[in-house]
């Protein structure tokens, strides 16, 4: 062997060592990306296979080892939404479609304003909101000097092969919230609401509730009545609801972590199909009836903290608003924008014109104040202190007025 052709065979040697690194570096990176996005549906249709309905009881005891692998649209989504918040930093959910656009601004407005803790908004909305709300908490969280961050992501079903069957049993705006753990992996608790509420005090006050539960309670809720006689499940219902008058979906504190632990998607769609002709207020239902089976998960909050016109429409009945003032506001039915209760629409309308920034004193709780001067003919316009009194004593309190 000569010289010169020792160094060729050195050279081309080193050429390929050269592509045979890269080309193993190049696939080990890629199956680690794909492996760190890949999500262990352990709680999801475990049942896929099944042919009967499922007892509850049996899917108890069945955390699925099934692994469901997605890919496309999904990851893509759930991606931009990897880098989550935690820890000790409020996080409020919010699914709005159709036309709760501006509704849902002044909810999150009311949020921003009563919230001093570090606030993380999560907006599920249907595509053609997007950049409308973008846009809106953008302006408002220069406005307000970053006081929050926010997500605004797309209504999505966890589950790629089957969305279209899913999509058939459940509407997908209305049905989002019963998802949240699974579409929402990586977020350990937050605070749900629906889109007709309004903060009408702190969102600390709701958070610290997550100190008050237990460790087997994966979410807290409210009652749906507070009194037997006007109670809708315990008259009418014909499937099984939660305790003796049933719970409300529109505010719930959900630590998602304990959530999934439970396999609470896994539970939903059995349910759904066992009971689907006789469920009234959809996903609601599904929520009651999963904690009819699961007493000892639910953490019960008091009725200040998910205040509706049942309420006070025939006779105040909410006890712990009438000592603390009302926490949220649920303007059910309509109530924000319709003439039924008047109360009810004076303090959205005192919201919606607030402007963020301006001295809340003199522009909420003051104009709040006069327009429900105009409804003490009401029922509801009656007790009308306990609309202003969480809010004027954080007033009091933060600006010392
Ligand atoms: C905004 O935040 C910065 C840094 O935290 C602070 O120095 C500044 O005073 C704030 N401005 C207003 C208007 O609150
Ligand atoms: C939710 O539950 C998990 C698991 O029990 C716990 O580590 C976490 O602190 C809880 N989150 C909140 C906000 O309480
Ligand atoms: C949590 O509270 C519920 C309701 O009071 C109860 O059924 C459950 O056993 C409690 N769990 C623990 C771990 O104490």
């Amino acid at each position: 062997m000569t010289m010169k052709s020792v160094s060729r065979f050195v050279v081309i040697f080193l050429i390929f060592s050269a592509v045979f690194l890269y080309i193993i570096t190049k696939f080990m990176n890629s199956s680690e990306a794909r492996y760190s996005h890949e999500i262990v549906w352990t709680d999801v249709l475990n049942y896929k296979n099944r042919k009967e309905p499922i007892v509850v009881a049996e899917l108890q005891s069945n955390k699925g080892s099934d692994m469901q692998n997605y890919d496309g649209e999904f990851e893509s989504r759930l991606h931009t939404h990897k880098n989550s918040v935690q820890g000790s930093q409020i996080v409020l959910a919010v699914v709005a479609c159709g036309d709760r656009l501006s509704e849902t601004l002044v909810m999150i407005k009311s949020a921003i304003l009563f919230t001093q803790k570090p606030l993380n908004f999560i907006v599920l909305a249907d595509d053609p909101l997007i950049p409308s709300f973008k846009e809106k908490l953008n302006e408002w969280k220069d406005s307000t000097n970053h006081s929050f961050t926010f997500k605004v992501l797309p209504i999505t079903f966890p589950l790629q092969g089957n969305t279209d069957e899913w999509k058939k049993l459940f509407k997908p705006c209305a049905s989002q919230r019963l998802f949240l753990p699974t579409v929402l992996n990586d977020v350990d608790s937050l605070l749900y609401v629906d889109t007709d509420t309004l903060f009408l005090g702190p969102l600390e006050d709701v958070w610290r509730h997550f100190d008050l539960m237990n460790s087997s309670q994966i979410a807290a809720l409210t009652p749906e009545h507070e009194d037997p006689n006007t109670g809708w499940y315990n008259r009418f219902a014909k499937h099984p609801y939660y305790g003796h008058l049933g719970v409300n979906s529109g505010v719930m504190l959900m630590n998602l972590t304990r959530m999934r632990a439970f396999s609470w998607t896994s539970y939903v769609v059995p349910i759904y199909k066992e009971y689907k002709l006789k469920i009234t207020w959809g996903d609601q239902d599904i929520i009651n009836i999963i904690f009819h089976f699961h007493p000892d998960k639910l953490y019960i909050y008091p009725c200040r903290y998910n205040y509706r016109p049942d309420h006070c429409m025939y006779m105040s009945v909410c006890k712990s608003a009438e000592s603390q003032g009302v926490a949220v506001l649920h303007g059910s039915r309509g109530s924000f924008h319709a003439e039924k209760q008047p109360a009810f629409q004076a303090v959205y309308r005192a919201m919606e014109e607030y402007q963020l920034g301006s001295d809340p004193y003199t522009n909420l709780f003051l104009t709040t104040r006069n327009y429900l001067e105009q409804t003490t003919s009401t029922n509801c316009g009656k007790i009308q202190h306990i609309f202003t009194q969480a809010m004027q004593h954080f007033i009091q309190k933060t600006y010392g007025r």
